[in-house]
Protein backbone atom coordinates (compact mmCIF):
# COMPACT_ATOMS: atom_id res chain seq x y z
CA UNK A 1 0.00 0.00 0.00
CA UNK A 2 0.98 3.44 -0.86
CA UNK A 3 1.51 5.81 1.87
CA UNK A 4 -0.26 9.41 0.81
CA UNK A 5 1.15 12.41 2.24
CA UNK A 6 0.90 15.95 1.44
CA UNK A 7 4.15 16.82 -0.01
CA UNK A 8 6.33 19.66 1.44
CA UNK A 9 8.64 21.04 -1.32
CA UNK A 10 11.26 22.72 0.66
CA UNK A 11 13.99 25.53 -0.63
CA UNK A 12 17.78 24.55 0.80
CA UNK A 13 21.39 26.50 -0.04
CA UNK A 14 22.77 23.89 -2.40
CA UNK A 15 26.48 24.78 -0.68
CA UNK A 16 25.41 25.64 3.04
CA UNK A 17 21.51 24.28 3.80
CA UNK A 18 20.00 25.42 6.65
CA UNK A 19 20.70 23.29 9.68
CA UNK A 20 16.96 23.36 10.68
CA UNK A 21 15.56 22.27 7.66
CA UNK A 22 18.42 19.62 7.52
CA UNK A 23 17.31 18.40 11.55
CA UNK A 24 13.58 17.96 10.46
CA UNK A 25 14.29 16.27 7.49
CA UNK A 26 16.75 13.86 9.51
CA UNK A 27 14.26 13.77 11.99
CA UNK A 28 11.47 12.28 9.61
CA UNK A 29 14.30 9.50 8.38
CA UNK A 30 14.40 8.76 11.89
CA UNK A 31 10.71 8.08 12.39
CA UNK A 32 10.75 5.75 9.34
CA UNK A 33 9.88 8.30 7.00
CA UNK A 34 11.15 8.85 3.91
CA UNK A 35 12.58 12.20 2.54
CA UNK A 36 13.79 13.08 -1.10
CA UNK A 37 17.21 14.85 -1.31
CA UNK A 38 19.72 16.46 -4.10
CA UNK A 39 22.63 14.66 -5.11
CA UNK A 40 25.08 15.49 -7.58
CA UNK A 41 24.15 13.11 -9.88
CA UNK A 42 20.01 13.37 -9.86
CA UNK A 43 17.60 13.64 -6.68
CA UNK A 44 17.66 10.66 -4.39
CA UNK A 45 14.45 9.50 -2.69
CA UNK A 46 15.74 8.26 0.86
CA UNK A 47 15.42 6.35 3.93
CA UNK A 48 17.26 5.32 6.71
CA UNK A 49 19.66 2.02 5.49
CA UNK A 50 18.89 0.27 8.65
CA UNK A 51 15.19 0.16 9.02
CA UNK A 52 13.80 -2.57 6.77
CA UNK A 53 10.13 -0.91 7.22
CA UNK A 54 11.32 2.25 5.42
CA UNK A 55 13.17 0.64 2.71
CA UNK A 56 9.73 -1.35 2.18
CA UNK A 57 8.37 2.05 1.88
CA UNK A 58 11.01 3.50 -0.89
CA UNK A 59 9.82 0.66 -3.31
CA UNK A 60 6.19 1.34 -2.51
CA UNK A 61 6.85 4.92 -3.47
CA UNK A 62 8.38 4.22 -6.95
CA UNK A 63 6.40 1.28 -8.17
CA UNK A 64 9.48 -0.64 -8.08
CA UNK A 65 10.19 -4.22 -7.60
CA UNK A 66 11.77 -6.15 -5.00
CA UNK A 67 14.22 -7.40 -7.40
CA UNK A 68 15.96 -4.05 -7.76
CA UNK A 69 18.57 -3.44 -4.83
CA UNK A 70 18.96 -0.02 -3.80
CA UNK A 71 22.34 2.10 -2.82
CA UNK A 72 23.40 2.76 0.49
CA UNK A 73 24.80 6.42 0.71
CA UNK A 74 27.61 7.45 3.53
CA UNK A 75 28.68 10.58 4.31
CA UNK A 76 32.19 9.86 5.77
CA UNK A 77 34.80 7.72 5.92
CA UNK A 78 33.66 6.24 9.60
CA UNK A 79 30.53 5.36 8.69
CA UNK A 80 31.64 3.75 6.17
CA UNK A 81 34.15 1.73 8.18
CA UNK A 82 30.88 0.64 10.60
CA UNK A 83 28.92 -0.31 7.20
CA UNK A 84 31.02 -3.02 6.06
CA UNK A 85 34.05 -4.17 7.53
CA UNK A 86 35.25 -6.55 4.61
CA UNK A 87 36.15 -3.59 1.97
CA UNK A 88 38.37 -4.51 -0.94
CA UNK A 89 41.70 -2.57 -1.00
CA UNK A 90 40.16 -1.73 -4.66
CA UNK A 91 37.51 -0.23 -3.30
CA UNK A 92 39.76 2.06 -0.60
CA UNK A 93 42.07 3.10 -3.76
CA UNK A 94 38.91 4.56 -5.35
CA UNK A 95 37.47 6.19 -2.57
CA UNK A 96 40.53 8.17 -2.31
CA UNK A 97 40.39 9.41 -5.36
CA UNK A 98 36.54 9.78 -6.74
CA UNK A 99 34.78 10.00 -3.28
CA UNK A 100 32.81 12.10 -2.28
CA UNK A 101 31.19 11.93 -6.16
CA UNK A 102 29.38 10.06 -8.68
CA UNK A 103 31.05 6.27 -8.10
CA UNK A 104 29.18 3.78 -6.80
CA UNK A 105 31.01 0.24 -5.71
CA UNK A 106 29.58 -3.12 -5.36
CA UNK A 107 30.87 -4.99 -1.95
CA UNK A 108 30.46 -7.32 0.15
CA UNK A 109 27.37 -6.53 2.46
CA UNK A 110 27.40 -5.01 5.52
CA UNK A 111 25.65 -7.49 8.23
CA UNK A 112 23.77 -4.62 9.68
CA UNK A 113 22.21 -3.72 5.80
CA UNK A 114 18.65 -5.74 5.23
CA UNK A 115 18.21 -7.63 2.56
CA UNK A 116 15.77 -5.54 1.54
CA UNK A 117 18.83 -2.67 0.60
CA UNK A 118 20.15 -5.39 -1.63
CA UNK A 119 17.30 -7.79 -3.10
CA UNK A 120 18.78 -11.14 -1.02
CA UNK A 121 22.62 -10.93 -2.55
CA UNK A 122 25.39 -10.45 -0.33
CA UNK A 123 26.95 -7.72 -2.21
CA UNK A 124 25.58 -4.27 -1.74
CA UNK A 125 26.03 -0.79 -3.25
CA UNK A 126 28.19 1.91 -1.89
CA UNK A 127 28.64 5.22 -2.53
CA UNK A 128 29.38 8.22 -0.73
CA UNK A 129 27.80 11.80 -2.90
CA UNK A 130 29.64 14.93 -2.87
CA UNK A 131 26.50 17.01 -2.93
CA UNK A 132 26.59 19.38 0.31
CA UNK A 133 22.92 18.78 1.18
CA UNK A 134 23.04 14.95 0.65
CA UNK A 135 26.04 14.93 2.96
CA UNK A 136 24.55 17.01 5.75
CA UNK A 137 21.16 15.32 5.80
CA UNK A 138 23.11 11.10 6.35
CA UNK A 139 25.59 13.09 9.55
CA UNK A 140 22.44 14.59 10.63
CA UNK A 141 20.94 11.27 10.73
CA UNK A 142 24.13 9.62 12.13
CA UNK A 143 23.65 6.70 9.52
CA UNK A 144 23.78 5.39 6.03
CA UNK A 145 20.73 6.24 3.75
CA UNK A 146 19.47 4.22 0.97
CA UNK A 147 18.58 5.45 -1.55
CA UNK A 148 17.00 5.41 -5.85
CA UNK A 149 16.95 8.07 -7.83
CA UNK A 150 13.11 9.78 -7.03
CA UNK A 151 11.68 9.08 -10.10
CA UNK A 152 8.74 6.19 -10.50
CA UNK A 153 9.92 2.77 -11.59
CA UNK A 154 10.88 2.90 -15.41
CA UNK A 155 10.73 6.85 -15.89
CA UNK A 156 13.94 9.01 -16.40
CA UNK A 157 15.46 10.14 -13.11
CA UNK A 158 14.76 13.52 -11.57
CA UNK A 159 17.62 16.71 -11.85
CA UNK A 160 15.01 19.17 -10.21
CA UNK A 161 12.62 19.06 -7.47
CA UNK A 162 10.06 19.72 -10.18
CA UNK A 163 10.90 16.54 -11.69
CA UNK A 164 10.44 14.99 -8.60
CA UNK A 165 7.09 16.41 -7.46
CA UNK A 166 5.54 15.42 -11.16
CA UNK A 167 6.41 11.51 -10.37
CA UNK A 168 6.16 11.11 -6.27
CA UNK A 169 4.40 14.60 -5.49
CA UNK A 170 1.84 13.14 -2.70
CA UNK A 171 3.61 9.93 -1.66
CA UNK A 172 6.32 11.17 -0.02
CA UNK A 173 6.09 14.04 3.07
CA UNK A 174 9.24 16.30 2.24
CA UNK A 175 11.45 16.91 -0.91
CA UNK A 176 14.38 19.38 -0.03
CA UNK A 177 14.92 21.24 -3.38
CA UNK A 178 18.62 22.29 -3.98
CA UNK A 179 18.30 23.35 -7.44
CA UNK A 180 19.27 21.29 -10.49
CA UNK A 181 21.90 18.60 -10.43
CA UNK A 182 25.41 19.63 -11.98
CA UNK A 183 26.30 16.24 -13.16
CA UNK A 184 22.37 15.26 -14.40
CA UNK A 185 23.38 11.77 -15.14
CA UNK A 186 22.93 8.73 -12.49
CA UNK A 187 26.88 7.49 -10.86
CA UNK A 188 29.01 5.37 -11.98
CA UNK A 189 28.26 1.54 -10.74
CA UNK A 190 31.75 0.04 -10.48
CA UNK A 191 31.17 -4.39 -9.46
CA UNK A 192 34.34 -4.81 -7.47
CA UNK A 193 32.80 -8.55 -6.58
CA UNK A 194 34.32 -9.35 -10.11
CA UNK A 195 37.42 -11.12 -10.59
CA UNK A 196 38.13 -8.23 -13.27
CA UNK A 197 36.44 -4.55 -11.88
CA UNK A 198 33.57 -4.26 -14.08
CA UNK A 199 31.76 -1.18 -14.88
CA UNK A 200 27.77 -2.38 -14.37
CA UNK A 201 26.49 1.33 -14.98
CA UNK A 202 28.50 4.52 -17.03
CA UNK A 203 27.60 6.97 -15.02
CA UNK A 204 29.18 10.70 -13.95
CA UNK A 205 32.52 9.18 -13.48
CA UNK A 206 34.30 8.15 -16.46
CA UNK A 207 36.07 4.96 -17.75
CA UNK A 208 39.15 7.38 -18.57
CA UNK A 209 39.04 7.88 -15.19
CA UNK A 210 38.70 4.92 -13.10
CA UNK A 211 41.75 3.22 -15.00
CA UNK A 212 43.85 5.89 -13.93
CA UNK A 213 43.11 4.48 -11.00
CA UNK A 214 42.90 0.65 -11.89
CA UNK A 215 43.97 0.20 -15.69
CA UNK A 216 42.09 -3.13 -15.30
CA UNK A 217 38.59 -1.97 -15.62
CA UNK A 218 36.13 -3.45 -18.03
CA UNK A 219 33.99 -1.52 -19.77
CA UNK A 220 29.96 -2.50 -19.35
CA UNK A 221 28.49 -5.52 -21.48
CA UNK A 222 25.98 -4.79 -23.84
CA UNK A 223 22.81 -5.28 -22.32
CA UNK A 224 20.68 -4.40 -25.57
CA UNK A 225 17.84 -7.42 -24.12
CA UNK A 226 15.24 -7.64 -21.56
CA UNK A 227 15.94 -11.08 -21.09
CA UNK A 228 15.61 -13.02 -17.42
CA UNK A 229 19.39 -13.67 -17.42
CA UNK A 230 20.28 -10.00 -17.80
CA UNK A 231 18.24 -8.71 -14.80
CA UNK A 232 19.96 -11.46 -12.86
CA UNK A 233 23.74 -10.29 -13.97
CA UNK A 234 22.79 -6.74 -13.42
CA UNK A 235 19.36 -6.20 -11.48
CA UNK A 236 17.65 -3.11 -12.36
CA UNK A 237 19.96 -2.65 -15.60
CA UNK A 238 17.19 -3.76 -17.93
CA UNK A 239 17.39 -2.13 -21.47
CA UNK A 240 14.34 -0.33 -21.51
CA UNK A 241 15.24 0.92 -17.76
CA UNK A 242 15.08 4.77 -18.31
CA UNK A 243 12.27 5.39 -20.67
CA UNK A 244 10.38 8.50 -21.56
CA UNK A 245 6.77 8.45 -22.12
CA UNK A 246 7.47 9.02 -26.08
CA UNK A 247 9.06 6.69 -28.17
CA UNK A 248 12.43 8.01 -29.06
CA UNK A 249 14.41 7.45 -32.55
CA UNK A 250 17.96 7.72 -31.67
CA UNK A 251 20.29 8.01 -34.84
CA UNK A 252 24.31 7.22 -34.52
CA UNK A 253 26.79 7.77 -37.49
CA UNK A 254 29.11 10.52 -38.56
CA UNK A 255 27.69 14.14 -38.13
CA UNK A 256 26.81 14.63 -41.47
CA UNK A 257 25.42 11.29 -41.79
CA UNK A 258 22.89 11.74 -38.69
CA UNK A 259 22.19 15.34 -39.68
CA UNK A 260 20.97 13.68 -42.84
CA UNK A 261 19.23 11.41 -41.92
CA UNK A 262 17.27 13.06 -39.01
CA UNK A 263 16.68 15.88 -41.46
CA UNK A 264 15.21 13.41 -43.69
CA UNK A 265 13.44 12.01 -41.16
CA UNK A 266 12.09 15.22 -39.63
CA UNK A 267 10.76 16.57 -43.31
CA UNK A 268 8.37 13.10 -43.92
CA UNK A 269 7.09 12.94 -40.52
CA UNK A 270 6.30 17.21 -40.58
CA UNK A 271 4.37 16.53 -44.16
CA UNK A 272 2.49 13.26 -42.31
CA UNK A 273 1.05 16.37 -39.90
CA UNK A 274 3.07 14.54 -37.07
CA UNK A 275 4.54 16.80 -34.11
CA UNK A 276 8.48 16.05 -33.50
CA UNK A 277 10.91 17.04 -30.70
CA UNK A 278 14.25 16.89 -32.07
CA UNK A 279 17.33 17.14 -29.85
CA UNK A 280 20.42 18.41 -31.00
CA UNK A 281 24.12 19.41 -30.12
CA UNK A 282 24.29 23.11 -30.45
CA UNK A 283 25.90 23.16 -34.15
CA UNK A 284 23.15 21.26 -35.30
CA UNK A 285 20.67 23.50 -34.27
CA UNK A 286 20.91 26.28 -36.47
CA UNK A 287 20.92 24.10 -39.63
CA UNK A 288 17.56 22.68 -38.58
CA UNK A 289 16.13 25.79 -37.63
CA UNK A 290 16.62 27.01 -41.61
CA UNK A 291 16.03 24.06 -42.61
CA UNK A 292 12.54 24.16 -41.44
CA UNK A 293 9.77 24.87 -43.44
CA UNK A 294 7.28 28.07 -41.96
CA UNK A 295 4.69 25.86 -42.76
CA UNK A 296 5.90 22.97 -40.54
CA UNK A 297 7.65 25.56 -37.63
CA UNK A 298 4.69 25.22 -35.30
CA UNK A 299 4.99 21.17 -35.51
CA UNK A 300 8.64 20.71 -34.26
CA UNK A 301 10.34 20.91 -30.77
CA UNK A 302 14.04 22.00 -31.68
CA UNK A 303 16.27 21.59 -28.47
CA UNK A 304 19.74 21.37 -28.08
CA UNK A 305 21.82 19.50 -25.51
CA UNK A 306 24.72 21.10 -25.58
CA UNK A 307 28.36 21.38 -27.02
CA UNK A 308 28.92 17.89 -28.96
CA UNK A 309 32.30 18.27 -27.83
CA UNK A 310 31.31 18.57 -23.82
CA UNK A 311 29.93 15.35 -22.83
CA UNK A 312 29.86 16.58 -19.26
CA UNK A 313 27.58 19.24 -20.86
CA UNK A 314 25.13 16.58 -22.54
CA UNK A 315 25.08 14.72 -20.05
CA UNK A 316 23.68 17.76 -17.60
CA UNK A 317 20.77 18.71 -19.44
CA UNK A 318 19.85 15.42 -20.90
CA UNK A 319 16.98 14.05 -18.88
CA UNK A 320 15.63 17.73 -17.77
CA UNK A 321 15.36 17.33 -22.01
CA UNK A 322 13.80 14.40 -22.27
CA UNK A 323 11.13 15.66 -19.48
CA UNK A 324 10.67 19.30 -21.28
CA UNK A 325 9.75 17.59 -24.05
CA UNK A 326 7.01 15.25 -22.67
CA UNK A 327 5.76 18.25 -21.61
CA UNK A 328 4.55 19.23 -24.99
CA UNK A 329 2.47 17.39 -27.17
CA UNK A 330 5.08 15.60 -29.73
CA UNK A 331 4.45 12.32 -31.23
CA UNK A 332 7.85 11.11 -31.23
CA UNK A 333 11.60 11.87 -30.44
CA UNK A 334 14.55 12.09 -33.04
CA UNK A 335 17.73 12.52 -31.30
CA UNK A 336 21.23 12.33 -31.89
CA UNK A 337 24.25 10.71 -30.79
CA UNK A 338 27.26 11.16 -29.02
CA UNK A 339 30.66 10.42 -28.63
CA UNK A 340 31.76 7.91 -26.42
CA UNK A 341 34.70 9.40 -24.19
CA UNK A 342 34.01 10.43 -21.21
CA UNK A 343 30.36 11.03 -19.67
CA UNK A 344 29.90 10.50 -23.37
CA UNK A 345 29.45 6.68 -22.62
CA UNK A 346 26.48 7.19 -19.79
CA UNK A 347 25.08 9.57 -22.56
CA UNK A 348 24.77 6.53 -25.11
CA UNK A 349 23.83 4.20 -22.60
CA UNK A 350 20.79 6.75 -21.55
CA UNK A 351 19.90 7.17 -25.00
CA UNK A 352 19.87 3.78 -25.79
CA UNK A 353 17.59 3.05 -22.89
CA UNK A 354 15.48 5.68 -24.30
CA UNK A 355 15.52 4.50 -27.56
CA UNK A 356 14.38 0.74 -26.06
CA UNK A 357 17.82 -0.87 -27.10
CA UNK A 358 17.22 0.50 -31.05
CA UNK A 359 19.80 2.64 -32.52
CA UNK A 360 19.38 3.41 -35.91
CA UNK A 361 23.07 3.32 -38.02
CA UNK A 362 23.25 6.01 -40.63
CA UNK A 363 26.52 6.09 -42.84
O1 LIG B 1 23.57 8.58 -8.87
C1 LIG B 1 22.98 7.63 -8.36
O2 LIG B 1 23.49 6.49 -8.32
C2 LIG B 1 21.59 7.89 -7.77
C3 LIG B 1 21.75 8.82 -6.58
C4 LIG B 1 20.46 9.01 -5.84
O3 LIG B 1 22.76 8.34 -5.73
N1 LIG B 1 20.98 6.64 -7.38
C5 LIG B 1 20.54 5.73 -8.28
O4 LIG B 1 19.93 4.62 -7.69
O5 LIG B 1 20.65 5.87 -9.48
P1 LIG B 1 19.03 3.59 -8.50
O6 LIG B 1 18.43 2.72 -7.47
O7 LIG B 1 18.11 4.31 -9.37
O8 LIG B 1 20.06 2.77 -9.31
C6 LIG B 1 20.94 1.93 -8.61
C7 LIG B 1 21.29 0.72 -9.41
C8 LIG B 1 20.12 -0.19 -9.63
O9 LIG B 1 19.92 -0.37 -11.01
C9 LIG B 1 20.54 -1.49 -8.98
O10 LIG B 1 20.16 -2.60 -9.74
C10 LIG B 1 22.04 -1.38 -8.87
O11 LIG B 1 22.26 -0.01 -8.67
N2 LIG B 1 22.54 -2.13 -7.72
C11 LIG B 1 22.29 -1.92 -6.43
N3 LIG B 1 22.88 -2.85 -5.64
C12 LIG B 1 23.51 -3.69 -6.47
C13 LIG B 1 24.29 -4.87 -6.29
N4 LIG B 1 24.52 -5.38 -5.09
N5 LIG B 1 24.79 -5.46 -7.40
C14 LIG B 1 24.55 -4.96 -8.64
N6 LIG B 1 23.81 -3.85 -8.88
C15 LIG B 1 23.30 -3.22 -7.81
MG1 LIG C 1 17.01 4.74 -10.97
Amino acid sequence: MIKQHETDVVVVDPVSPDAAVIERAAELLRRGELVVFPTETVYGLGADAFQAAALEGIFAAKGRPLSDPLIVHVADDTMLENLTAALPDKARALARVFWPGPLTLIVPRGERVPHLATAGMETMAVRMPSHPVARALISALGSPVAAPSANRFMHVSPTTAAHVRADLGGRVPLILDGGPCSVGVESTILDLSAEVPTILRPGGVSLEALRTVLPDVRPPVKRASTSEETAQVAPGQLATHYAPTIPLLLFDGSEEAMRAAMLAELHQRLERGERVGVLLADADLEIFQTRLADAHKSQAFLASLGDAAHPAQVAARLFASLRALEETDVQVILCRNFAAHDLGLAVRDRLSHAAGGKIIQVS
